[in-house]
Order: C-alpha cells, then sequence, then structure tokens
C-alpha cells in the first residue's frame, strides 16, 4: 500500500503512521469530515483468505472514494482508520478464522482523508468444507452505536 497523497486530500489534514500486522507501515492523511452512510445501500466486499480484495459493489466503491482498479487487490487494510484500534481486527480474524460470523462497528478512512462508520458483519465464505475467503456486508449504524464505540475504541487504543 502506498502512503496517502496530500493531492488527493479535501479539507485540512494531520499526517500519522498507521503500523500493520504484518509489520509495514504507511502514511495516511486524516481530516474530520465525515460522509453519511448512504440510505437504504448495503457496502458489499470479498476477500481472499488474506483479506485481499477480490470483489467489491458500486457503494463500496462510492463511499471509499477510490476507482474500483484502485481497490481490487489491495489488502482490506487500505481502509483502516487510525482510530480503529488494532486489537478490534485482531477479534475479527480470529472469528472468522474459526469459521464463525463476525460483527462489528468499523470507522474507515477514504481516499480523500474522511471517514464513513459502518456495521458490518463479515462471514467465511465456505467450499466443500474449506474457508475460500469473507464476505463483508455493512449497513448503517445508529447514531447511539457509533458513540458507544467511538468510547470503547478510545479506551482500547
Ligand atoms: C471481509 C473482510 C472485510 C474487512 N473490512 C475491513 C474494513 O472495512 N475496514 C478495515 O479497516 N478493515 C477491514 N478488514 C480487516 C483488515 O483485513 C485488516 O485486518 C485491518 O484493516 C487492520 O489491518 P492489519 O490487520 O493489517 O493491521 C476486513 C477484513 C475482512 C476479512
Amino acid at each position: 500500500m502506498h502512503d496517502m497523497n496530500p493531492s488527493d486530500i479535501q479539507g485540512d489534514f494531520r499526517e500519522k503512521t498507521l503500523k500493520y500486522y504484518d509489520g509495514s507501515q504507511r502514511k495516511v492523511l486524516v481530516t474530520d469530515i465525515e460522509t453519511p452512510y448512504p440510505e437504504g445501500k448495503l457496502i458489499v466486499s470479498r476477500t481472499d483468505t488474506n483479506g485481499n480484495i477480490t470483489h467489491c459493489n458500486r457503494s463500496f466503491v462510492d463511499m471509499s472514494g477510490y476507482d474500483e482498479a484502485e481497490i481490487i487487490g489491495q489488502p482490506h487494510a487500505l481502509l483502516r482508520h487510525p482510530d480503529m484500534p488494532a486489537a478490534a481486527f485482531e477479534g475479527l480474524w480470529k472469528t472468522v478464522q474459526d469459521g464463525n460470523k463476525w460483527h462489528g462497528y468499523v470507522k474507515n478512512l477514504r481516499k480523500d482523508g474522511g471517514y464513513y462508520w459502518v456495521y458490518a458483519t463479515v462471514i467465511p465464505n465456505v467450499r466443500n468444507g474449506q474457508v475460500v475467503g469473507y464476505t463483508s456486508v455493512r449497513r448503517k449504524p445508529s447514531k447511539q452505536k457509533v458513540e458507544e464505540a467511538i468510547s470503547i475504541y478510545t479506551n482500547m487504543s
């Protein structure tokens, strides 16, 4: 994943360094601009077993701010926001690798430095008894649940 590019950012931004689970790092540029969840839409993506994106729908593309060609093949951590604690994703991975469904609230980072909150359900895709990848379907989170997630995540990180 590349560092984020100042010319892609809308508005005043801060620079942060994200450290990923595999030890790699990336500079991200973040603003305080929220994009509201699109009413009545599901944001859907599929990954391979390593979390690299293999498919995504139109709402996913629109909300991320990237072109589809910039998304496919990239690690899902492309959307990781620095306000999300690593432990939240460790729980996600442990749950789905054990073959179970994971639910949670996620703050995602857009290409333009802004963010959006989702309520995500991640399930393992099983074929012939083998996990062959994962699907995440996201819905609009309630304001109250987002407030709760903000306070939990602030205390976790
Ligand atoms: C199906 C699926 C969907 C995911 N969706 C997101 C997402 O929307 N945003 C995000 O930051 N991480 C998402 N993740 C988790 C990332 O793979 C990754 O664990 C996370 O961004 C933290 O990065 P790191 O594990 O490289 O440290 C998803 C994982 C899976 C399997």
